[in-house]
């Protein structure tokens, strides 16, 4: 809504001009404010991550972000040929520099106005293409960094601030840093008690008025699936927006959610420390589906659509009335990610890895659900199974399925997720399966030795799905890979055959 005062301002200074520019003018002003309603209304942006086995070609993505009316994307990188396919796709982007990009761009102004000028000066001017932000790392006071990217964080910051205005963008792209909810605290479960960490107080002051000098939101992550797969006495009907448990009252604001709590709590902290006023940007916000006992689709469903429910009724939190301006975690699951944080880590998508959705969800802009990813091209109907001359006693089992799930995806199996109700077999045969789809049904994948056939019968059972792998354009380097990964299987196999022997 912005545009409003400064367009009557014009109005009211061309007084003396001809009617028809006069009508003209106003017509102009009204289409404007109308897209700018539309903004605001259907503002929801998500994060596009990429490490993935499979992934999607980037202009399929564009495509159904554009047939979901998806508007704002948020990139872990700025790597072009993503960037590439947003081009005039009228889709606002935040590109992304990695943590261990901080250092050097920490270090030398030379490298940031190189970074500035690869990764957002080419592709704004002669690409079309319309960034928005540059998020410059990603949660780096995580205390698993151990620090790490504790001296490096700020003059990044700084010296990619510089290198955007030296190229002409510092009023049309902002600098921000994406940041764990852990950069505040609250010493009881009261908002009004938030604060910034006491480790990183003093770093994060200086920060917050290098944002606030330069007009850059703060960005922060908030998980309350986290909060509850951290802390199994978490009230979970209070991770939800439809809550019933009881709410918290903190000096007659009441709290009926999780998000509210923390999001005022960052509220606090920015207000105790004189930036009561910086704007605030939700980075990453969702709940996976799989992996753990706590995500399936029921709770991810009830917990986006919440979230859009309000986000798209343009309601604020108790310190903040305004509509929330976030990017929903995550657009697609990506099967390559470390599940070093947990098993779910590779299931945050709205859409699973080929882009068909996994759930009913609005987002409030007129259609009824997600839109699918349209061509996508999927290998033949085949799966790895355990055979059914295999016994269960054969002693090369455990050592097999170990192989497979190490260098395959096994996320599925385990207690409370999707495949957790299958038999042994069908646990085997899951595990084979992955391995020789990832390795798009090489048959040299399929020759777990006397354990394993290939089945054109789908071995899918319920919301238990035997995957297929799409077929990628990146057919010389999946090769490569392909190949590596066979030789690995051989030598395995010999490898036991020798121990066996
Ligand atoms: C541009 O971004 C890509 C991807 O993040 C990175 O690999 C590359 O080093 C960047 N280019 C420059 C000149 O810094
Ligand atoms: C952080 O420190 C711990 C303990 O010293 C170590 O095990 C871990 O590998 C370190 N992590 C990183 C990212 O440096
Ligand atoms: C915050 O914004 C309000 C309204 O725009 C303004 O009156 C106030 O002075 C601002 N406070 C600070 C600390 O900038
Ligand atoms: C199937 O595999 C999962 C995960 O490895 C394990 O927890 C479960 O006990 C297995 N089920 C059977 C029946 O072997
Ligand atoms: C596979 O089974 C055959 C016949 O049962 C046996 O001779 C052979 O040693 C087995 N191979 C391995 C690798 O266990």
């Amino acid at each position: 809504m912005r545009s409003m005062g400064s367009l009557k301002q014009g109005v009211v200074s061309r007084r003396k001009l001809l009617v028809g520019l006069l009508l003209l003018f106003y017509f102009y002003g009204g289409v404007l404010l109308i897209m700018d309603c539309v903004v605001v209304v259907s503002g929801i942006g998500v994060n596009w991550g990429t490490q993935a086995t499979h992934p999607l070609p980037p202009s399929t993505v564009v495509r159904m972000l554009k047939d979901n009316g998806i508007d704002r994307v948020k990139l872990f990188d700025a790597d072009s040929k993503y960037l590439n396919a947003l081009a005039n796709s009228g889709i606002q982007v935040m590109v992304g520099i990695p943590n261990e990009m901080l250092s050097t761009l920490a270090s030398s102004v030379q490298a940031a106005e190189n970074w500035v000028a690869k990764n957002v000066s080419s592709h704004v001017s002669s690409n079309g293409v319309d960034i928005r932000y540059v998020a410059v790392g990603n949660e780096p006071f995580l205390p698993t960094f151990n620090g790490t990217f504790i001296g490096t964080t700020l003059p990044a910051l700084q010296n990619i601030q510089a290198a955007l205005i030296k190229a002409g963008l510092g009023t049309r792209i902002k600098v921000t840093v994406p940041l764990n909810a852990d950069v505040y605290q609250s010493q009881s479960n009261l908002p009004s008690e938030g604060d910034l960490r006491t480790d990183i107080h003093d770093l994060m002051l200086q920060i917050l008025k290098f944002l606030s000098d330069n007009g850059g939101p703060f960005t922060v992550n908030i998980y309350p699936f986290i909060s509850l797969y951290k802390d199994p006495s978490f009230p979970i009907d209070f991770a939800f927006f439809d809550s019933n448990s009881s709410p918290i009252n903190d000096n007659g604001r009441v709290y009926e959610n999780v998000f509210d709590a923390n999001y005022d709590t960052l509220v606090w902290a920015l207000q105790k420390n004189g930036f009561g006023n910086l704007s605030i940007i939700v980075g990453e916000i969702g709940w996976p589906t799989d992996g753990d006992k706590n995500a399936n689709l029921k709770f991810a469903q009830r917990f986006n659509q919440g979230f859009m429910s309000r986000v798209n009724a343009g309601k604020g939190t108790p310190m903040r009335s305004g509509a929330i301006d976030a990017y929903l975690f995550s657009l697609i699951d990506e099967d390559a990610k470390s599940i070093q944080p947990g098993n779910f880590e590779r299931h945050w998508g709205l859409l699973y890895f080929d882009g068909q959705p996994k759930y009913q969800l609005s987002l409030g802009n007129g259609r009824n659900g997600l839109v699918a990813a349209k061509d996508v091209h999927y290998l033949a109907q085949k799966w790895c199974v355990m055979s059914p001359s295999a016994s269960l006693a054969d002693p090369q089992v455990a050592a097999s399925v170990s192989y497979a799930c190490g260098n395959a995806d096994c996320t599925s199996l385990g207690y409370g997720t999707s495949c957790g109700n299958l038999d042994a077999r069908g646990n085997i045969s899951y595990a084979f399966n992955s391995y020789y789809q990832i390795n798009n049904q090489l048959d040299s994948a399929c020759r777990f030795p006397n354990l394993s056939a290939v089945t054109t019968t789908n071995p899918s059972t319920g919301d238990c799905l035997f995957r297929i792998m799409i077929k990628t354009d990146t057919t010389a380097g999946a090769g490569e890979r392909r190949l590596s990964r066979s030789v690995g299987l051989l030598a395995y196999i010999l490898t036991f055959v020798f121990i066996i022997m």
